[in-house]
């Protein structure tokens, strides 16, 4: 596991599906960036060895695969993704339960170089009546509230959260619990399919402890300087 450099709060999301435009990528903003984000569509497509071609020994990853099963399958999944990737951190859903996100941070611990485990709480792609849908009776943001407190007190280290969920989350988890954002958007880039979203220097004065940022990278025509100027943005 490469260590986590706490000034660099940047998770640049590598959303590639071809092996080697993704090395290039990481080739050209892995030192810049706190670490690399590399999720489900990747490793379906390209497994571990995949994993371990792009994301190499020097850079920070965050493995987003979002693991929801019965405790002891995610439990063997945790240890299974640390053995093969030694992941900086890696997501789980918070609505698989309290025995499941338990059964995930006791797997975690496991390991001399443990990983966080993060949790997911309502996907933002879910409105409240997507979740009354499913039989949950109540708002999106009360339930975010419901499954952040019941992962932290599950043993999670931290939770992904929405830019316009870290207030809260901040001040009802306390300043350890990781809040990790995506939907950041640097002033005058382009929004893309974001809806909400807030600058780097806004969620990280909020309280966000690192930022998923894709396309206003990726996209941009020397991703390394994105990255630079969104650092610079911070300070
Ligand atoms: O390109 P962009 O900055 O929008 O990329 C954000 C990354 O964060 C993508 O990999 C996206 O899948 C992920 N993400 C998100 N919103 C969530 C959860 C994850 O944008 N609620």
């Amino acid at each position: 596991m490469t260590r986590l450099n706490p000034k660099n709060p940047i998770l640049t999301a590598i959303d590639k599906n071809n092996l080697s435009e993704a090395e290039n990528l990481v080739s050209e903003v892995g030192a810049a960036s706190g670490g690399i984000k590399l999720g489900k569509e990747f490793f379906t497509s390209f497994g571990p060895q995949g994993i371990q071609q792009v994301a190499g020994t020097q850079t920070p990853l965050f493995l987003d695969l979002k693991f929801h099963d019965i405790p002891n399958t995610v439990a063997g999944a945790v240890r299974a993704a640390t053995r093969a990737l030694a992941p900086n951190m890696m997501t789980i859903h918070a609505s698989g339960g309290a025995a499941m996100i338990r059964a995930a941070s006791d797997a975690a611990s496991e390991f001399e170089s443990s990983p966080w485990i993060l949790a997911v709480t309502v996907l933002t792609s879910m409105d409240d009546s997507d979740l009354t849908s499913v039989g949950v009776n109540s708002t999106a943001s009360d339930q975010v509230l419901r499954l952040a407190r019941l992962a932290q007190e599950n043993g999670a280290d931290g939770v992904i959260c929405s830019p316009h969920e870290i207030t809260t989350l901040r001040a009802e988890c306390g300043p350890d619990f990781k809040l990790v954002v995506p939907g950041i958007r640097p002033t005058g880039s382009d929004h893309g399919d974001q809806k909400r979203v807030k600058t780097p220097a806004e969620a990280v004065a909020d309280g966000a402890d690192y930022l998923v940022i894709g396309r206003p990278i990726t996209a941009h025509e020397a991703p390394a300087t994105a990255i630079q100027n969104i650092l610079e943005s911070l300070n």
